[in-house]
């Protein structure tokens, strides 16, 4: 693709990765996703902002044969999704100077050698000339490394937000068009690489109440025109309470744990509560991420295999545990064959969760009817817990 003007004299440049599927070797792209460059053209100097990966450094470098200079690259995050292509364009511009926080700069010479005398780092709310155009640089920690930091283009009102409000979405259309697309994209972006630092990015939030950009651009998927909407959508997934959601991840061997899930599903809807049951066998682990981002509730679960959880069941519990979801309620439901620690052990799995953990239902081979009431109890505590807590 061509690079496009966003305004004058600013442009996109970058690539759209149709095919990648897997993101860190971790994370499901089902829509593929884009690396966002921007060419801003001042005055008097030129800024390149971030890269794109180096596994298409050569649309980059394509797009760039038409432009003359460049002054400055502006790295807001290290990692290669926008880094990677840096030591190309610095072979081709070897005057330029790579702009970064200090501790980017640290990363950047780490990930890619890239020589130290080549750096101008910049401290928090500096700004940098470009003639008739200002960068201001504001530190924002966490999204997604410690390193990060977002760009505001002061005369256009344009934030460089890199992988802040980013979605992972591979698309020819320059700015958002399907709000509801996006949206679900973005949120599972936020769950997958940014919900584990909530606390920080809040602060971050708060930190950019003083700016009013027309434009968010960020380093992934469409640009913002009308940005209002998804930085009030990251306020809800940050900083609103959780909502009145049970998500359930759970696998079965032989249909007893099944059969519980099937039986608790019935019994909180009867309790009017939302829920999202995830058969992990099957689950895109990027969804079972986004529900987490909103679940008043979590249950879990599994079949004793051995004497523990299992192993699929494991890997979710430690993956809720990873992502530090607000969820403030936890119970763990399953079948055992001859006994077991599964309780234990996943309760031990889970350290980094503030939750009041409430009484697991667990049966011995397919569950009877004792079970099933059991179940209920569960239903209508977890039901009273939300009301208490006015989840909606
Ligand atoms: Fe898009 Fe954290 O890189």
């Amino acid at each position: 693709m061509q690079k496009r003007q966003i305004k004058e004299n600013i442009y996109w440049m970058g690539a759209v990765d149709w095919d990648r599927r897997l993101f860190d070797s971790l994370i499901p792209l089902p829509d593929g996703t884009s690396y966002n460059a921007y060419l801003v053209e001042g005055s008097e100097k030129t800024a390149l902002l971030d890269t794109v990966d180096p596994s298409m450094s050569d649309e980059l470098m394509r797009q760039l044969d038409g432009v003359s200079r460049i002054d400055f690259i502006i790295s807001n995050h290290a990692e290669q999704d926008h880094s990677g292509t840096i030591p190309r364009v610095l072979d081709r511009f070897p005057k330029a100077k790579v702009v970064s926080t200090p501790k980017a700069k640290q990363m950047l010479i780490d990930l890619l050698k890239i020589p130290e005398s080549a750096f101008v780092t910049v401290t928090d709310g500096e700004t940098l000339s470009l003639g008739d155009k200002t960068l201001k640089f504001i530190h924002t920690p966490w999204v997604h490394w410690p390193e990060t930091m977002v760009t505001y283009l002061e005369e256009d009102r344009i934030l460089f937000s890199c992988d802040f409000y980013g979605s992972h979405i591979a698309s020819t259309d320059l700015y958002v068009t399907d709000q509801g697309r996006v949206y679900e994209a973005a949120k599972r972006y936020y769950a997958e690489v940014m919900m584990p630092f909530r606390s920080v990015i809040a602060k971050n939030i708060e930190k950019l109440k003083a700016y009013d950009p027309q434009i968010i651009a960020p380093s992934h998927g469409q640009i913002y025109d009308r940005p209002s909407w998804i930085m009030e959508a990251y306020r809800d997934w940050v900083i609103g309470p959780p909502k009145n959601t049970v998500v359930l991840p759970f696998v079965s061997m032989h249909d007893s744990t099944k059969q519980m899930v099937d039986h608790l599903v019935s019994a909180l809807v009867e309790n009017g509560v939302r829920v999202e049951p995830f058969n992990l066998v099957v689950t895109d682990i990027g969804k079972l991420a986004m529900a987490l981002v909103d679940a008043g509730t979590v249950v879990i679960g599994t079949p004793c295999v051995l004497i523990g959880p299992h192993p699929i069941a494991a890997y979710a519990a430690f993956l809720a545990n990873a992502l530090r979801p607000k969820t403030k309620f936890l119970s763990i439901i399953g079948s055992y064959g001859w006994g077991g620690k599964t309780v234990e052990t996943l309760a031990g799995m889970i350290p980094n969760l503030k939750v009041e953990v409430l009484e697991p239902v667990l049966c011995k081979g397919a569950p009877l009817e004792a079970d099933f009431k059991a179940l209920d109890v569960l239903a209508a505590a977890i039901a009273e817990k939300h009301k208490e807590n006015d989840f909606i």
